[in-house]
């Protein structure tokens, strides 16, 4: 196949690059630049910026689009509009926050999606972001119709992630000691491997698959408790854990998702809990958790100092001071 990626320099579409070049594709990459020439020398560079810098592109085709860092319905139009006659097939990777609240348990891909109150806003902000996402793949269904693929991705976690939310957790249990568990611990967590979404979308791309599909796993249910033991326990850490009641995280502040990631209050459980079945016909498959936490240690281990990108999450004397918070009220 012949591929091209918007994006496909950072983390998922470096995972989708090394895929489809593992898997014999020929790759070529639109993007500014700002990884640096010497990140996947295997695949073909175009520098430029997307909004207005299409031209680039002159007039080649490619047998599919991947688009990894569409945010803007305007500016992904420009690019599906733009590569409708060149390319045959278009996916989109957009995220299981395109739906409208509230979000039912076991949500499908059939559910309502978010609406914007400007539709017009090019505001990007947590409150935008889905109904964003929303828009953008409307504008590559009309752009391709049976031959656009939307994949929704959760969470997507392990090596070269830059958002600092699992890796969070992975650094903090391989310290070990005594570790902050927030809220229930039957709540379930999905999560994906970037390596394995990579995989099942060039799978997808295999098989001529259409539509719009949430990929996110495991495959089988995972508690907070499992997720956070099982991690112990492949990192051989020695960590025990102090379950904090949502009424106690709430009353001290605690940001969920962003300060405990993969922490959400029971009222947005269902985030965490969406529907796999679409994904799992079509063959999705996941590694054992204990290999992403692991391969996630190394790459972390081995990032130089400053390196890490994301928004901090809790530090360890705020976590202290939560658990001794939370033994003087109990
Ligand atoms: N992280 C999650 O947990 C999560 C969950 C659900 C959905 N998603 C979605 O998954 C996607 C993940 O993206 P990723 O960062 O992992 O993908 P990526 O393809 O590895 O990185 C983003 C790429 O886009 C390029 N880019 C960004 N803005 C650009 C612009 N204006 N013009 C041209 N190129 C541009 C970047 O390179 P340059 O900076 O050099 O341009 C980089 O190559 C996003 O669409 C996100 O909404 C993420």
């Amino acid at each position: 196949m012949r591929l091209l990626i918007i994006g496909g320099t950072r983390f998922l579409g470096h995972a989708l690059t090394e895929a489809a070049l593992r898997a014999g594709h020929t790759v070529t990459l639109l993007h500014r630049g700002t990884a640096g020439c010497a990140v996947l020398p295997e695949a073909e560079h175009l520098h430029a910026e997307r909004d207005g810098g299409l031209e680039v592109l002159g007039d080649r085709t490619w047998d599919t689009v991947i688009d990894t860092c569409g945010q803007l319905p305007r500016v992904v139009e420009a690019s599906a509009t733009r590569l409708r006659p060149r390319a045959g097939r278009y996916l989109f990777i957009s995220t299981i926050s395109v739906y409208a609240d509230p979000l039912p348990s076991g949500v499908t891909e059939d559910a309502p999606v978010a609406t914007l109150a400007d539709p017009r806003t090019e505001a990007l902000s947590n409150e935008t972001y889905g109904g964003l996402k929303a828009l953008c793949e409307s504008r590559v269904r009309a752009a391709f119709g049976a031959e656009a693929l939307i994949v929704r991705p959760g969470l997507i976690v392990g090596p070269r992630d830059y958002t600092d939310r699992f890796p969070y957790w992975i650094r903090r249990l391989a310290d070990g000691g005594e570790v902050l568990a927030p809220g229930n611990p039957e709540q379930r967590v999905q999560f994906i491997d970037a390596r394995d979404l990579a995989t099942f979308c060039l799978h997808l791309l295999d098989t001529g698959a259409g539509g719009t599909l949430h990929v996110t796993g495991p495959t089988a249910p995972l508690t907070m408790r499992a997720f956070l033991e099982g991690a112990s326990t492949a990192l051989g850490s020695h960590a025990t854990f102090t379950w904090l009641d949502e009424a106690f995280l709430r009353e001290t502040g605690v940001h969920p998702w962003t300060e405990l990631p993969l922490w959400v209050p029971a009222t947005d459980a269902a985030f965490s809990a969406v529907d796999l079945g679409r994904a799992v016909a079509a063959g999705l498959h996941c590694r054992p958790m204990a290999d992403t936490v692991r391969d996630t240690l190394t790459w972390e281990r081995a990032l130089p100092d400053g390196a890490r990108t994301g928004s901090p999450a809790m530090t360890r004397e705020r976590e202290a001071d939560l658990l001794l918070r939370w033994r003087r009220r109990s």
